[in-house]
């Protein structure tokens, strides 16, 4: 903790396998030189789970010397081979398996995980995000137990967003979530998988809960260049600066709404940010 507050990096959506070395490098120096409280990772590390592609991600994630905690993103558990999926889902990732929905307790700031992925779901697309009813009540038993006074940062890979652009549900039970998160009066909800930054205030019953999500550092460009967030917990307010090689100021980064997928924008109101950064061919996923 410096004067200024609570440092916080939020990193997303590595995709080792078809990482942005440069932008990585970039992001390890800063993390040497600013020393922040913590490194939140909220998943996507790698493209397909696969054995070298976790095996560079754990080399990267277990050298940086600053608390970590990582959530786990769809493109995290085994892809080609569904019994290893079903069971032993997490088995690739051992090497880090300490840090994997982590709670962490900073001064006066707890960051407290909530998993969005689920090894199969009952419907076609299981990209998507999922609470269940057992993830959240873990999730708000952390939170009900947290001291008097102690503010939270809620981590979890998809937006806890239930109807996206497009009308489908791109995280099921996100909208309940987040009415609970809601009456715990969360500071914020830090999420990956769109691979663009936003900060969107989203109405619950309970009120409004910030949503923070953090862009990619991988080739899978959606519409903006590689970056992360950097968050600054005075005790009082939670700044959030979204930031890149290129050095393209926060608001020209950031989306003002969620879509329902990582692929950049090819239809007429999908929500882009204002830098415009949309690559001409659709990143590959392979
Ligand atoms: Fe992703
Ligand atoms: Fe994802």
């Amino acid at each position: 903790m410096t004067s200024e507050g609570t440092r916080l990096f939020h990193l997303s959506d590595i995709h080792f396998g078809l990482e942005d070395r440069e932008a990585l490098d970039w992001v390890r120096s800063e993390i040497d030189r600013q020393r922040p409280d913590a490194v939140v990772i909220t998943g996507d590390h790698t493209m397909r789970a696969r054995h070298r592609e976790w095996d560079a991600a754990t080399r990267w994630i277990t050298a940086l010397r600053v608390p970590v905690t990582i959530s786990i993103g769809n493109h995290d558990m085994p892809y080609f081979n569904p019994f290893e999926r079903f069971l032993t889902p997490y088995k690739r990732f051992e090497g880090v398996k300490a840090l994997v929905e982590r709670e962490l307790r900073l001064p006066g700031l707890a960051i407290v995980p909530l998993k969005t992925v689920r090894r199969w779901q009952p419907r076609l697309n299981w990209s998507k995000g999922w609470v269940t009813p057992e993830a959240l009540g873990r999730c708000l038993a952390v939170l009900d137990a947290l001291p008097r006074g102690t503010r939270a940062l809620v981590a979890v890979h998809h937006p806890l967003r239930e109807v996206g652009t497009h009308g489908t549900a791109l995280t099921r039970h996100g909208e309940q979530a987040l009415a609970e998160l809601a009456r715990r009066d969360v500071l914020g909800v830090l999420s990956g998988h769109v691979h663009d930054p936003f900060d969107i205030a989203e109405p619950t019953p309970h009120g409004a809960v910030r949503m923070i999500g953090a862009g990619t550092l991988s080739h899978r460009l959606r519409s903006t260049p590689p970056s992360f967030n950097e968050l600054l917990w005075d005790g009082a307010s939670l700044t959030v600066r979204a930031r890149n090689c290129e050095e393209v100021p926060t608001r020209a980064m950031q989306i003002d709404d969620v879509p329902p997928d990582a692929m950049p924008p090819r239809t007429a109101g999908e929500p882009v940010a204002p830098v415009q950064r949309v690559p001409p061919v659709d990143p590959p996923v392979h």
